[in-house]
């Protein structure tokens, strides 16, 4: 299997647990009825499942995508950044909010890292440079059906 399709099912297998994680603590909150983790919760599977996961589907629609150097370094900084950005909520919350503080900037700087990582994979392989080399493959594809029904034609009029 490529590098490309690991990548993705790693994506897709991960963002699943962390929403069941995360819908866990969503019950935990409404049946404890404090829902001062409410914004760890809610980054939580905003991030970690459902951008994740959107992030998985998009890799798998565009392989070349998933195949670009990039990707992988995009894939780890959004698996890190929607564990530790939730992380350092919980902290800064429940703990010293000067003390904790570090946690979350981290947090949300290696969010913002793959957010941007992701903008440049998606505007490269959407680009009119993408753009060409689909148009290409179908008029090469277009070319080789034509001159497969021309030969097949010719064969049934021998
Ligand atoms: C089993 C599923 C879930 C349960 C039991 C649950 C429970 C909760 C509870 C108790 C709150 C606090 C409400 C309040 O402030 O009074 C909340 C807030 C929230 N939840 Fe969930 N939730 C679930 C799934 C989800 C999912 C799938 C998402 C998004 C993908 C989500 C996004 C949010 C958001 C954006 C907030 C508002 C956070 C805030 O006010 O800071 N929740 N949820």
């Amino acid at each position: 299997m490529d590098q490309g399709k690991i990548m993705i099912g790693w994506l897709f297998r991960i963002s699943v647990l962390i929403g069941l994680a995360g819908m866990v603590g969503g019950m935990a909150m409404g049946m404890t009825r404090n829902v001062l983790l409410a914004p760890a919760h809610a980054h939580l599977l905003l991030l970690g499942y459902v951008a994740m996961f959107l992030s998985a589907l998009y890799y798998r629609t565009a392989p070349e995508a998933a195949a670009s150097r990039l990707a992988p370094v995009q894939a780890v900084a959004s698996v890190v950044g929607a564990i530790l950005f939730p992380i350092g909520i919980v902290c800064v919350r429940l703990g010293d909010r000067a003390r904790f503080m570090p946690v979350l900037v981290a947090g949300w700087l290696t969010v913002l890292t793959g957010m941007l990582l992701f903008v440049v994979i998606v505007y490269r392989s959407t680009g009119r440079a993408a753009a060409r080399a689909t148009t290409e493959q179908s008029g090469e594809a277009s070319i080789k059906a034509r001159i497969a029904g021309t030969a097949a034609a010719h064969v049934q009029n021998m």
